[in-house]
């Protein structure tokens, strides 16, 4: 099982205490993605700490491994960013295909890049060969049409992909409506790489209809469903496990990561918006109303947070 990149939510310092708190319950994560940008590496240091600090090895300490994720098309400051990557022990990168941002759209980046195949055939010919790990990629259906990823199999065929993900919307449906999964059924067996399912997968029996209704998928990879319910994992690995002592481990997990929150953020005020950040999902896990939940995200105050947490925690 593999957890999906989430700018912002995903995070090194997320990974790291998932990963404490649900030992081995998640075998790989992409990260979100790290973004190109002109000249990114700069003629004497290098790629700048910034760019990599969500991967930087001392980040990860304890966290499950990670396989970095790139948003951009520059081949040049790809490979770079590549090149810094080996050198920091990673053997597979993840191309973002997917990102529906409209202003990342608008620059042909992540989903913007599926209506033209031309030019992703131009970066993947420049990149694979001269990169020094392995290349996997996350793609959507399409921009605004499922027959954009149709076009771009027989393109993604021809290059020797570690994996192909898709999360079967259009990138003009940001995170609205269903999965297409008739249009990921057209895909599958027509992509001659491992294929992962991602979207929408919140319980262990979604999980299941997913791998009986497609049982070539080589895996699947879950993102907000770990946030819903952070022992998705380990229902989707074993359906029928005793799950007297979930409570306790639910609430120590989100205790877990508000304290890492308070260690890893500087100021009150970024520890205030991560924390609302991750409430909005979180919230769900606890057997708490909507209502309770909204007077979390109303309080101005970092003690006045932790406080009411503290109370719906107990
Ligand atoms: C807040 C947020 C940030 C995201 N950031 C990224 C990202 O950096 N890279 C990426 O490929 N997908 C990103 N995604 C998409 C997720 O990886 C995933 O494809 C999507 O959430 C659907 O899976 P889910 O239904 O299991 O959450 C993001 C999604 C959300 C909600």
């Amino acid at each position: 099982m593999i957890l999906a990149p989430m700018q912002g939510l995903t995070e090194a310092m997320f990974r790291r205490v998932y990963e404490r708190c649900f030992p081995g319950a998640i075998a790989l994560a992409v990260s979100p993605f790290l973004s190109l940008t002109h000249n990114i590496a700069s003629a004497r240091g290098g790629i700048s700490r910034e760019i990599l600090e969500d991967v930087l090895p001392e980040n990860n300490l304890g966290a499950m491994p990670v396989v970095p994720q790139i948003l951009g098309k520059e081949a040049d400051e790809f490979i770079a960013l590549a090149d810094a990557l080996a050198d920091l022990g990673y053997s597979e990168i993840n191309w973002n295909m997917g990102c529906p941002v409209r202003k990342v759209v608008g620059k042909r980046r992540g989903s913007g890049l599926l209506p033209h195949p031309d030019l992703v055939r131009a970066v993947l010919d420049a990149v694979v060969p001269r990169i020094p790990t392995a290349l996997s990629v996350k793609v959507r259906l399409g921009l605004k049409d499922s027959s954009e990823l149709q076009t771009l199999i027989p393109i993604l065929n021809d290059y020797p992909l570690a994996s192909v993900t898709i999360h079967p919307r259009l990138g003009r449906q940001q995170y609205t409506g269903v999965p297409d999964l008739d249009a990921f059924a057209d895909a599958l067996p027509r992509i001659n790489h491992p294929v992962v399912y991602n979207g929408d997968i919140t319980t262990a029996d979604h999980a299941d209809a997913i791998r009986r209704r497609f049982p070539s998928v080589a895996d699947i990879m879950i993102g907000r469903g770990i946030l819903y319910s952070p022992t998705l994992p380990l229902d989707i690995a074993d359906p029928g496990r005793d799950r007297a002592a979930d409570r306790h481990l639910v609430r120590h997990f989100i205790r877990e990561l508000i304290a890492e929150i308070h260690s890893v953020y500087p100021s009150e005020q970024s520890q205030l918006r991560k924390t609302k950040e991750y409430w909005c999902l979180l919230w769900k896990s606890l057997p708490i109303s909507e209502l309770q939940a909204r007077q979390v995200l109303r309080q101005e105050k970092l003690t006045d947070v932790d406080n009411l947490i503290g109370t719906l925690l107990q």
